[in-house]
């Protein structure tokens, strides 16, 4: 199996993101409770940066719509409430999703082995 150098694991830190590149692909690098996780960055509503989003308890909330995702599994948790950080109304949000159905973050395999962290695959 191939690997590609992502990180130094001393600057992965736990309740920070950090953004990296890796063939191409923008990656979400995370700690969550000491394990190193990685997933797109790229918000599955319209692929927009979602690096800059706020991160609580593992997940992290896209800057631009509000949709929130965890870190680790991809899993979508609340899908499209907001804009700018202003929350929507119920009645708005489908209109703001424009037809785009709640989806997961794109998740990677990633190693740590003495103090890098490594893509291990695409899944
Ligand atoms: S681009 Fe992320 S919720 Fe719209």
């Amino acid at each position: 199996m191939t690997r590609l150098r992502l990180a130094d694991s001393a600057t992965v830190r736990e309740g920070e993101v950090q953004a990296v590149q890796a063939d191409g692909t923008s990656l979400i690098l995370s700690r969550i409770g000491g394990k190193v996780c990685a997933v797109e960055n790229k918000c599955p509503h319209f692929g927009l940066p979602l690096a800059r989003g706020k991160v609580v308890d593992g997940t992290i909330r896209c800057p631009w719509h509000g949709s929130r995702f965890d870190l680790c599994s991809g899993k979508n948790l609340d899908w499209v409430n907001s804009v700018a950080g202003l929350p929507l109304p119920q009645w708005s949000r489908s209109l703001v999703a424009m037809g785009k159905q709640p989806a997961p973050l794109r998740r990677f395999e990633v190693s740590e082995e003495n103090g890098t962290v490594f893509l291990l695959s695409k899944s």
